[in-house]
């Protein structure tokens, strides 16, 4: 059996026909018990709910939501809570207090909305700073030294996520991995921005699609072609290029 951990804006999301004919390959492999599916994203749970009702998302067997501090195993609702056991793991080396004090007086950021400010997660815009990588470089430099209990995470040029130290997507994944008793072998991580990184540095068969913004294609050129493909075609068909190339799922890739 497979594991596919695939981040969903710009990732998934995109190209609705790519998305279509991926999600129903991943159904009939999930259908055969050949696969095991994670979304794992930035989206608060309700926003996944609406992915799958509305927008083709393909039913999964867990999530990762706000960035890897909340898990959800299916099945799904509204009703659904975070599993506690990961929860209360990051409480007890998170204070949103705290965290929020490594942003003070940095010109021009803004808040993100209260549903993405979590007891887990400080995040906040700095697209408005007169400069954005140095504000994000500020911010990285007052956090370094709690790095045993927080992290920073630069997504896009415009998000930074203040996080746990042990939690993020993939330490998520990893968790899941084990309670599951998952092969660690066959996991492939799928994902466009800085906030995936972390799924790359933590399990070696990575997709980044076509669209991947700069900080993710730096990563992959670190990381080297072996365990970083980068697919030509973006959205759902570069992950479904990827999952060819790992022979997760079978035939040609059609690159024309
Ligand atoms: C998603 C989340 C946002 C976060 C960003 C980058 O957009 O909604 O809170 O900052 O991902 O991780």
């Amino acid at each position: 059996m497979w594991t596919l951990a695939s981040d969903v804006d710009g990732t998934l999301t995109g190209d609705r026909d790519a998305l279509d004919r991926l999600a129903a390959r991943l159904c009939n492999s999930r259908a055969q018990g050949n696969l095991f599916l994670i979304l794992s994203t930035g989206r608060r749970l309700a926003q996944v709910l609406e992915g799958l009702a509305e927008e083709g998302l393909p039913d999964p067997d867990a999530v990762v939501c706000q960035v890897g501090t909340e898990i959800y195993p299916s099945p799904l609702s509204e009703d659904s809570r975070p599993m506690p056991a990961w929860r209360e793991r990051l409480l007890a080396e998170y204070s949103r207090e705290e965290a929020l004090s490594f942003l003070e007086g940095i010109e021009g950021l803004a808040l993100q909305p209260e549903v993405f400010n979590t007891e887990l997660k400080t995040s906040c815009f700095l697209d408005e700073c007169p400069d954005p990588e140095g504000a994000a470089a500020e911010i990285r430099r007052r956090v370094l030294p709690h790095a045993d209990r927080y992290q920073v995470v630069w997504s896009s040029g415009r998000d930074l996520d203040i996080l746990p130290a042990s939690s993020g997507k993939g330490k998520a994944i990893r968790f899941l991995v084990e309670l599951r008793d998952l092969d660690p072998q066959r996991v492939v991580v799928a994902g466009d921005t800085g906030n995936d990184a972390a799924m790359f540095h933590e399990f070696d068969k990575g997709i980044a699609v076509a669209n991947a913004k700069p900080e993710l294609l730096q990563l992959m050129r670190t990381l080297g072609e072996e365990r970083a493909y980068l697919a030509r075609k973006p959205y759902a068909a570069g992950v479904e290029e990827g999952l060819m190339h790992y022979g997760v799922l079978n035939g040609a890739a059609d690159l024309s």
